[in-house]
């Protein structure tokens, strides 16, 4: 089985030393929310994130959103194969249930990472996501891999091929991606990851990485 973490992800509410904001307090009567209840979106809040610290890497829920539909629609998925996992800056921890029928729209699935990060879990009527506090290192200690792979563009060099066609399906096997447009691994990988590993010579976008890991491993047990 695989277990696929996107690590470091750029998700979480509004923090509280920008949510006097115009930009902020805005869009919160809009969405009948309080500020700090707003999912920080860099697209939306660019303005007043400028005084946050690494303002230029955080509010990045579409690409959140943009993993969980690549993951939750593979046929490594719909064959019972994946587990997803999205830790996040603030070491949280979204569980997704291989059976959750994500939103299409990103405004819907906004609503319900405004919903999770409130309550804990969502949607209400069938909690299918849950947040916990949980470091990278815990997370990847509760699944118990038989390895576990960071991918980053200053890995080794390495094919997809080559990384996947020494496991059996029956092994677990943990992929890391960074859930973050720019910089590094904020989580110390040391003692996490059993290899770094880089597949193409220039950066990619975490979706690209996320579907080219799919593609191999469903090519290697041969799913597709
Ligand atoms: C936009 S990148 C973040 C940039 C960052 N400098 C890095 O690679 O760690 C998002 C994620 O995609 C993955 N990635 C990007 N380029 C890659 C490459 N050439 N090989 C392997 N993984 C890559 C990494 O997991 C990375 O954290």
């Amino acid at each position: 089985m695989l277990h696929l973490i996107l690590a470091d992800s750029e998700i979480e509410q509004v923090p509280a030393e920008i949510a006097d904001h115009k930009i902020i307090s805005w869009q919160a009567r809009k969405r009948a929310r309080r500020p700090t209840e707003l999912i920080l979106n860099s697209s939306l809040h660019h303005k007043a994130m400028e005084k946050l610290p690494d303002a230029e890497r955080r509010g990045r829920p579409d690409i959140v959103h943009f993993f969980l539909s690549l993951a939750l629609d593979s046929p490594l998925n719909l064959e019972g194969q994946l587990r997803v996992y999205i830790h996040t800056r603030n070491d949280q921890v979204i569980l997704a249930d291989p059976s959750v029928n994500l939103p299409r729209s990103y405004n819907r699935f906004e609503g319900l990472m405004e919903q999770l990060f409130m309550t804990g879990a969502a949607p209400p009527e069938k909690p299918l996501l849950v947040l916990k506090k949980l470091p990278l290192a815990e997370l990847v200690q509760r699944i118990q891999p038989y390895r576990t792979i960071a991918f980053s563009e200053k890995g080794a060099n390495k094919k997809l091929s080559d990384i996947f066609g020494r496991f059996s399906i029956s092994e677990e096997i943990c992929a890391i991606v960074g859930g973050f447009p720019h910089g590094d691994y904020i989580s110390n990988l040391d003692g996490v990851a059993s290899e770094v590993v880089s597949i193409y010579p220039k950066l990619l976008t975490a979706p690209a990485v996320v579907s080219s890991i799919l593609c191999a491993y469903e090519q290697r047990f041969e799913i597709i």
